[in-house]
């Protein structure tokens, strides 16, 4: 039986949750493998609409949800979330919900160190959610970190907040920043540990007898292969790697398991944060786009940069990210633009590059090479079918396949669930 794994191929917010719901009602288990509560995906269910961040979107179908040990993990949020969707009628357990023991914790340091930071580096900051996704992951590869198996220690605990204040405090105070104490970090710790360790287990080997058992698993990406941190926009980028290999090393199951890979890709593309994007729109149809794509950061609230259909850059996703197939999001919302853009490449000083450049410098010269096609006059909203798209959308859609090196699976028109037009089941690869 063939796995899912779902990524976003620009820089985030692609309309991932509405795909994932659909992919979560046709699997058996959802898995987050990266990321934290810096990720938001809106699933509209019903009468109800859930805000999700931390938690896998399959608990909202009644499916088995699982963190990996990949996902830095803020307890405090976690529980909150659980309690928000709780009052909503969700009521996530631990037969619904499981976390990887050796999934890292993010504590109230690693956010007041995320913003510090961000304050000092004034117009060069990078934009990130402030929520401490950052400094959690560093303290992670500095082997410092508290992990969900330690709250079963209080040993364990003390001894490694001695270590974390040690450096951290040290940082806070140069960055002018308030420090912190230990006791009310332990004591905060040890209340929140009955709450969380009963969903914790070895959740690899879960994932072993699921596997076994021809269960169908749904791998979640959070934040995008251009957020990457090794394959991004860096220095602007996230702090885990966004890419499909990753959803086997961040929740313990080998390469083989992660199966079918689905990028997800806007028909146009977005940014929140800073760092480069070649193909910005600072005029009239930058801001239409915005307003028609209703382009607001789930989680910062903040407005999205908008821009033309990046095809150089998804192809460097596809290539990267591992991308078997694409699910194009939002094309209604290119509806009546007389003309479109699409980006196959960038001129950087006198050279023309069909990728992107490593080089910060580089990336932020990027002019890019645009190739200009007619736009429609008609609705594609709610469109189920080809036969429902004019012949200039299936035209711009068959150019994006071309051109990114990558089929369209499937095609999102509405933020409805049924308006989708399925060109392949995943699952069924
Ligand atoms: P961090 O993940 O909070 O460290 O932020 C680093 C960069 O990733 C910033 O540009 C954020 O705006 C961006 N980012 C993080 N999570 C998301 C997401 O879920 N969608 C889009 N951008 C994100």
């Amino acid at each position: 039986m063939a796995n899912v794994a779902v990524i976003g191929a620009q820089w985030g917010d692609e309309g991932k949750g509405k795909v994932v719901d659909w992919l979560a009602s046709r699997a058996d288990i959802v898995v987050r493998f990266q990321g934290g509560h810096n990720a938001g995906h809106t699933l509209v269910v019903g009468d109800q609409t859930y805000k999700l961040s931390l938690l896998p979107s399959g608990l909202v179908r009644g499916k088995l949800g699982i963190i990996g040990n990949g996902v830095v993990i803020d307890p405090e949020a976690l529980l909150a979330e659980i309690d928000r969707v709780g009052r909503q009628g969700l009521h996530v357990t631990p037969e619904t919900l499981r976390i990887a023991e050796n999934a890292i914790l993010i504590l109230p340091l690693h956010g007041a160190i995320d913003r510090a930071r961000e304050a000092a580096r004034g117009a060069a900051k990078i934009g990130t959610t402030g929520r401490g996704i950052g400094p959690a992951y560093e303290d992670k590869v500095a082997r410092r970190a508290i992990r969900v198996c330690d709250l079963a220690e209080p040993e364990t605990l003390a001894d490694k907040l001695d270590e974390l204040l040690r450096h951290h405090n040290t940082l806070l105070k140069g960055l002018g920043a308030d420090t912190f104490g230990k006791q009310a970090l332990l004591d905060r710790l040890l209340e929140l540990a009955p709450l969380v360790l009963p969903f914790a287990e070895p959740v690899w080997e879960r994932l072993d007898e699921a596997r076994r058992a021809g269960k169908r698993i749904l791998f979640e990406g959070a934040q995008a292969v251009m957020l990457d941190v090794d394959h991004g926009t860096y220095p602007f980028v996230t702090s885990s790697n966004t890419v499909a290999a990753t959803a086997a090393a961040g929740s313990g199951v080998g390469p083989g398991a992660v199966g079918f890979v689905l990028g997800i890709a806007k028909a146009y593309c977005t940014r929140v944060g800073s760092g480069p994007f070649p193909t910005e729109l600072h005029d009239a149809t930058g801001a239409l786009l915005g307003d028609r794509g209703h382009e607001f950061g789930t989680v910062t609230g903040r407005r999205r940069r908008c821009g033309w259909f990046d095809a150089a850059l998804v192809r460097q996703a596809v290539k990267v990210g591992g991308i078997q197939g694409l699910a194009l999001t939002k094309l209604d919302v290119l509806d009546g633009l007389p003309e479109l853009r699409v980006c196959v490449g960038y001129r950087i000083g006198g050279e023309t590059l069909r990728h992107l450049p490593a080089a910060m410098r580089a990336q932020a010269a990027a002019e890019p090479v645009f190739e200009t096609m007619e736009g429609w006059s008609e609705s594609t909203r709610g469109a189920r079918s080809w036969a429902d798209l004019p012949a200039q959308a299936i035209k711009y859609v068959r150019r994006i396949e071309e051109l990114v090196e990558a089929p369209v699976t499937l095609l999102s028109t509405s933020p409805e669930r049924d308006d989708t037009i399925l060109v392949k089941d995943p699952f069924e690869d």
